[in-house]
This record gives C-alpha cells, structure tokens and sequence, in this order.
C-alpha cells in the first residue's frame, strides 16, 4: 500500500472499514507532479507546469477555440455517451490525415472521453484484472500508476526506457515475455517526461517486438497515448501514431490509441479526448462492440462528456483558421526547443553538472543531476533560484513549453549552479 493511501487511512481511523479495497488503495498524490508544482507556484521561473505559455506569459490558446465561447443553446443539452457524431466524424477523419498509415486500416469510430486521463481510466477498467500486468518505460506519466494500480488493482512493471541514446527495446521485450498471460503494454510518445519520441528505427524494433511476444502466445493490449501528437522538432522521428502499427499486427494484439485536444490543441481545460480500438481482422461488428463497452463505461461513469467542450471543439476544428494557428503554436514551442539546443551547444561545460537524456519532442525534457540527488537539486533551484521544476525518478524535468526563449538561457544556468552548489 502506498504510504499517503496508509497515512489518509490512518487518519480516517475506524471509519477507514467503510472504505472498498480500492477506497484503501487511494491517495491524492500531494508528493508527485501536483505537489512539487504548488511548491514552484510563485517563482520566477516556473517551469513545473504540463501546459504551454507565449513568450509573454498568456496562456497559449488558439483563437479558434477562444471565439466560440459564445455557443448556442443546444451546446447545453447532453452529449450522449459516445460523444457527439458531428465532433466523432470530424476527429476521425482528422486521425486519417494525421496518420497516413492508416489508410485502409479498419478502426472504430472514435468514442469521446473526459479527455486522456478519463481514456486511461477506461482502458484499466475494460482490460486489467489484478492478475495482469502494466508494462510500462520507468520513465512515466506518474498518473499511470494511480489508475492501473490504486484505482484497478493490477499490477505494474516498469522497464528501462533508455540505453545508449535510444529507446530500450530489449527491456521491454523482457517485461512482455516475463510471466503472466496478458500484457497491457501503455507507449506514450511525445512523452512525458522525457520529451522522447521513437525514432523510426525505435519504431521498427518496438513494433516487431510486440508482434514476436505477441507470436509466443501473450494476449497484449497495447495502449498509444498520443497525448502530445504531432508535436516532433526533428527529422528521423517516427511522427505517426504507432498505433497504425498495432491495429492490425497480430491476431494476439488489441491497439488502443487515445488522443485529444488537450496538449496538442492546447486547451487543457476543455476536457475533450477520444478513445479508439483495432485488432487484426476486425470485423464493423466487432468495432462496434468495443465502441459499446468504452460508451457504456463512460455511462457507468460520467454518463457523458462535457457538451460545452465538444461544441468548442467541433466549431474549432471547422474553422478556417485552425491549421494555420495550430502551426503558428507549434512553431513556438519548436523555436524554444532549438534554443535548448543551442544553450547546450554552446555551454559544453554544463556536461559536468547534468547529463542531457534524450529528447525530440513534446513539451518537456529532462537533465539527470550528475553526483548530487536530485531531489536535493529541485529544491536547492527553488530556495535560492526561485526556479520550479519536477523532479521524477531522480531526473529534473523541465517544461520548457510554459518558459519563454529568452529566459531559458538562465533557467539551464541555473540548473548547472544548483549542482554545483551542492558539490561544493
Ligand atoms: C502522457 C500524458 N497522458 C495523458 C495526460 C492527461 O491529459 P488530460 O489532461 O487530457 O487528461 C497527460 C497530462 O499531463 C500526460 O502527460
């Protein structure tokens, strides 16, 4: 049990009897991503937070989202546990063009969630039984653990993400075949918090991976959490879905992609992901049928999704403006990435306090403090830099998605005198 579930336990004392063995398990994680942010909240530089910020501080939203806040009435009336269809058809088709690979592909129909975390939920509750088990890189979303583990009850395994610059493919073949006759397999790319995407040679070897463990008799639900989608700064990325891959790899193989406006709509408020399911050979009906249990959780859950956040969503996606705002955004975050880059070039002595683990993409990347604890590093930054970060699995992120370009100079800066502080 983890130690905040036995200490909340503790405090509610007899009471505590009330509680379901997952009412036991539960915790809020005041330690994790959420705690350590509200510890930065009033630094100069914060960059704790998963969301993205302009050069001048505002939040980084697209107009075509902005000016639809005045809807008509019927953004009032309920949405329906698949999601409205209008807002189901437009994503759809969306996912095609995002994703090449996927023409000729059969996959349900997207089913709306109360964005990712709510797909995430879903998936535990659909495909892991306490005898199963969460294959999952050591580098990870810490959410995971809250929905597999406490909330579901099944077990999780963690393998190496990285050997030698690249994603650890041998690890987590070992974690496939280890014990136990089904695997859900959860690969987030943009990742958080490495800033990781595959490579196309990454990609290859995952994907035959999965199809040899897969050759050996493991059931294996593989879940792509496409959170960050689309978000790739570099060339030699695999900047598809590799869900395209799984949905018809093998027979042994259900792929699972979950993505949404969140991160890479930047609207993170709005509450709006999807949830969508393949398998080699699937038949209309047998889509259908995943589409009727991932609606009939959101039913037994939320009943439906929010109405407000889909008519946005479907007024955006319509607008004439929203590609070229979208790229208009993301060619903030790019530009920010290319400065780390050139930070680091030209600051080779900052190999001496940190090392640099890989990163392509997304919002984040992470340092590993070398020769000082990390945790120490993170709060060091705090107190005498006022400089947020997380910390997470002995490495620093950085979200360099919330810290405008002229100020990550200093921000690196700090980083490396923060270690040395502590050396000396
Ligand atoms: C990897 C990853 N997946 C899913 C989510 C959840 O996103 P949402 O806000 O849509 O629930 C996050 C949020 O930080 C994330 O980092």
């Amino acid at each position: 049990m983890n130690k905040l579930a036995t200490q909340l336990n503790d405090t509610l004392g007899a009471a505590a009897d009330f509680l379901s063995a997952a009412g036991k398990r539960m915790y809020f994680p005041y330690g994790g991503i959420l705690g350590q942010g509200a510890e930065a909240k009033s630094c100069e530089i914060n960059a704790t937070i998963g969301m993205a910020f302009e050069e001048d501080g505002s939040p980084l939203v697209m107009d075509c989202f902005k000016k639809g806040l005045n809807l008509d009435k019927k953004a009032f009336l309920y949405a329906g546990s698949f999601g409205i269809p209008k807002l189901r058809e437009q994503w759809k088709e969306m996912e095609f063009k995002k994703n090449p690979s996927l023409k000729g592909k059969a996959f349900s129909n997207p089913v709306v969630t109360n964005a990712l975390t709510h797909g995430i939920r879903i998936c535990a509750e659909l495909f892991a039984d306490k005898k199963d088990t969460l294959v999952c890189p050591d580098l990870f979303w810490d959410n995971y653990e809250l929905v597999f583990q406490e909330a579901v009850g099944c077990k999780v395994e963690h393998f190496n993400t990285f050997k030698k610059g690249a994603f650890d493919v041998v690890a987590m073949k070992a974690a496939l075949l280890a014990p136990g006759e089904k695997k859900i397999l959860i690969l987030n790319f943009p990742n958080n918090p490495t800033g990781y995407t595959a490579t196309l040679e990454d990609a290859k070897k995952i994907v035959s991976t999965v199809k040899a463990a897969a050759a050996k008799g493991k059931k294996i639900v593989v879940i792509c959490d496409d959170a960050y989608f689309g978000l790739v700064y570099e060339k030699g990325i695999h900047e598809e879905s590799l869900f395209a891959e799984f949905s018809d790899l093998h027979k042994n193989v259900l792929a699972v992609k979950l993505d949404g406006t969140t991160k890479e709509d930047y609207v993170w408020g709005l509450r709006v992901g999807f949830i969508s399911f393949a398998f080699k050979g699937a038949t209309a009906d047998q889509l259908k049928a995943l589409e009727a249990k991932a609606a009939g959780n959101v039913r037994s859950c939320i009943s439906n999704a929010s109405s407000i956040g889909q008519h946005l969503a479907i007024q955006a996606f319509a607008d004439p403006g929203y590609a070229a705002q979208k790229r208009e955004k993301y060619a903030v975050l790019k530009k920010r990435y290319h400065q780390i880059r050139v930070i680091l070039k030209t600051h080779p002595e900052y190999a001496k306090a940190f090392e640099v683990m890989p990163f392509n993409s997304g919002y984040f990347m992470c340092v590993k403090p070398i020769g000082v604890d990390a945790e120490k590093v993170r709060r060091q930054l705090i107190e005498k830099y006022s400089t947020g970060t997380i910390m997470l699995s002995g490495l620093i992120r950085l979200a360099f998605s919330t810290i405008p370009t002229a100020k990550l100079a200093k921000l690196f800066q700090n980083v490396a005198d923060a270690v040395s502080d502590l050396r000396a």
